[in-house]
C-alpha cells in the first residue's frame, strides 16, 4: 500500500533489528519475488503482536489518513520495513506495488479486497476477486504482477500492520506502482 508520503527511518528496537537481520538473510538468497515474499512473511509472523516490537511513537496514527512509519531501509536498497497505523475507517485507494511485499497484522484487523484487471470494450475495469480479513499474527505475501488491491481498517479499534517491501521505499517515496481510477467492484 503506502500511498501517503514516507520519511526516513527513525530509532528502532532490538526485536526489529532481529527481524531485519532475518529478513536480510532471506533477501540475500536472491530468490524470485514470490518465494522471497513468502519466506520473509514466515520470519515476520513470530514478531507480530510482541509488545517490544515497536516504540510508542511508531504506533501513533493520524486522524487525516493512515500513517506510515518507516522502520528500516536497507542501505543497498534490497528491502525496507514500514509500520502502518490505521484508525477505524481509514483506507487506501486501489493500487499495486513496485516490488514484492510481506504484510503482517500486529494489532486489530486489516480488510483487503483483491482485484483483477479485465478488458471492457476499448477500456478496462477492475473485477473484485476476493475479500480477505487478516487478524493479529496473520501474514499476506504479494508479488507483482497480479497484486492489485485496496486495504482498509474495517474494525472498531486502531489497526497496526508491518510491511516488508522488496525495495527502498524511502528512495522511491512510495511502494505504489499505480493507483487505479478505473470502474471497479466496490
Ligand atoms: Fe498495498
Amino acid at each position: 500500500m503506502t500511498t501517503t508520503p514516507v520519511a526516513a527511518a527513525g530509532p528502532t528496537t532490538e526485536r526489529l533489528r532481529d527481524l531485519v537481520a532475518r529478513t536480510r538473510e532471506i533477501v540475500d538468497r536472491g530468490l524470485p519475488p514470490e518465494p522471497t515474499a513468502r519466506l520473509v512473511g514466515e520470519r515476520l509472523a513470530p514478531h507480530l503482536g510482541a509488545p517490544d516490537l515497536l516504540t510508542p511513537a511508531q504506533c501513533e496514527g493520524d486522524p487525516d489518513h493512515y500513517r506510515q512509519h518507516v522502520l528500516h531501509a536497507e542501505p543497498d536498497g534490497g528491502f525496507s520495513v514500514v509500520a502502518i497505523v490505521w484508525l477505524p475507517g481509514q483506507r487506501t485507494p486501489i493500487h499495486d506495488h513496485v516490488a514484492w511485499c510481506a504484510a503482517g497484522v500486529h494489532q486489530g484487523e486489516e480488510h483487503e479486497r483483491r482485484y483483477q484487471l479485465v478488458p471492457d470494450g476499448t477500456s478496462a475495469r477492475l473485477l473484485a476477486t476476493g475479500d480477505v480479513v487478516n487478524g493479529p499474527g496473520e501474514v499476506a505475501a504479494l508479488a507483482p504482477p497480479g497484486d492489485i488491491h485496496s486495504v482498509r481498517n474495517g474494525g472498531t479499534g486502531t489497526a497496526l500492520s508491518l510491511h516488508v517491501y522488496g525495495a527502498d521505499i524511502t528512495r522511491l517515496g512510495t511502494s505504489v506502482r499505480r493507483i487505479y481510477r478505473l470502474p471497479a467492484d466496490r
